[in-house]
């Protein structure tokens, strides 16, 4: 049986910065003048922590606030996100009228909502074609009821309905007050995924802008570290550049990693304080919440090797370049 408990950290951890900018694209907005936004980053970098953050942002300066997902897998079933959008649109009174339309639009379409239809016929292009600029007015229709902020989670995973879509509302997003806001894994634009082109053509032609989430500094990873310990100001110096140097100061890992730690008692943390951290989770005799059976002894120099629906890769102690 699984003992560990699990550890999220209270605070946001060093993303000021991006939580200002966020602010004057919802100040940018609220003025008529919203878009298309990235949050890029890597799996367990805090996408949608930061998401989190900025909605609440968003409610308490008037705006409205709805998101959509997108599960691995959502790359063969068409319109996904827009799917989960509209269910969660019609959980708010105002907008349920358009999420009920959004999802028979999205139903009564050939193909769509199920598996991507792969009838290139001209006729089908053009029905899907009707379909984007349908459901791309649709969604625009949510900012005549004041400011709203749109949030598209995980585009990596996203069909090229979907992403038809968003670009037809982005147009239309420049001038209304609705900012959309669109995560994404840096780390998984892999050739053949839809979003890799699409996210290029729309950031030169100026329709979207993006940012970058990166990994926490050491200091960062201090902070983090310190307040999941219940212990601010007062962790040793040496078990926090451990942590850091262990887990990339990507925030999950942290997370996992000190969430090990404290399963392990005191004598745990006391020896990670002298750097003598597992080298892996099965080292430590435990697993992370996040992590699936058989995954962890392939890391070699993984004591974190935490990994939440992602591609199982080796963590190297070294800062990795962002690609
Ligand atoms: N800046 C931060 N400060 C404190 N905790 C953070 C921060 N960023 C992320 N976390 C924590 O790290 C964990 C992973 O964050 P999150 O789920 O937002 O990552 P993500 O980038 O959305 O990952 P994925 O690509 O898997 O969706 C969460 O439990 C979250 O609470
Ligand atoms: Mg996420």
């Amino acid at each position: 049986m699984d003992t560990q408990r699990p550890l999220v950290c209270p605070i946001l951890v060093g993303r000021d910065e991006l939580l200002g900018l966020a602010m004057h694209w919802l100040s940018d907005a609220a003025r008529g003048r919203g878009g298309l936004r990235f949050l890029a980053g890597e799996a367990g970098i805090g996408k949608t922590r930061l998401v989190g953050s900025i909605e609440r942002q968003a409610i308490a300066s008037g705006f409205a606030a709805v998101r959509g997902g997108t599960y691995p897998g959502d790359l063969e079933v068409s319109g996904a996100v827009l799917l989960d959008l509209a269910r969660n649109l019609r959980r708010q009174e105002r907008f349920a009228a358009t999420g009920r339309a959004i999802t028979d639009r999205l139903l009564e379409a050939p193909g769509a909502g199920t598996v991507a239809v792969s009838d290139e016929s001209g006729d089908a292009h053009r029905r899907r074609r009707i379909l984007a600029l349908d459901l791309a007015e649709l969604l625009g229709s949510l900012s005549a009821r004041g400011p709203i902020l749109v949030t598209l989670e995980d585009l990596h995973q996203a069909d090229d309905l979907t992403l038809a879509v968003i670009s037809t509302l982005a147009q239309s997003a420049m001038s209304a007050p609705m900012v959309v806001l669109g995560t994404y894994r840096s780390d998984e634009l892999y050739p053949r995924v839809p979003m890799r082109d699409w996210r290029s053509l729309l950031l030169t032609k100026r329709l979207a802008e993006e940012v970058r989430l990166d990994r926490l500094t050491p200091e960062g990873t201090a902070t983090m570290t310190s307040v999941l310990l219940g212990r601010p100001g007062v962790v040793p110096s040496t078990l926090a550049a451990t942590i850091h140097q262990r887990t990339d100061g990507i925030p999950l890992h942290v997370e996992e990693l000190l969430g090990m730690l404290t399963a392990g008692g005191s004598a745990a943390l006391e020896s990670a304080a002298g750097a003598d951290v597992p080298d892996t989770l099965d080292d430590a005799g435990c697993r992370p919440r996040s992590c699936s059976p058989g995954t962890s002894t392939s890391r070699s120099r993984s004591a974190s090797a935490p990994r939440r629906r992602r591609r199982p890769r080796a963590i190297s102690p070294r800062r990795a370049t962002h690609p």
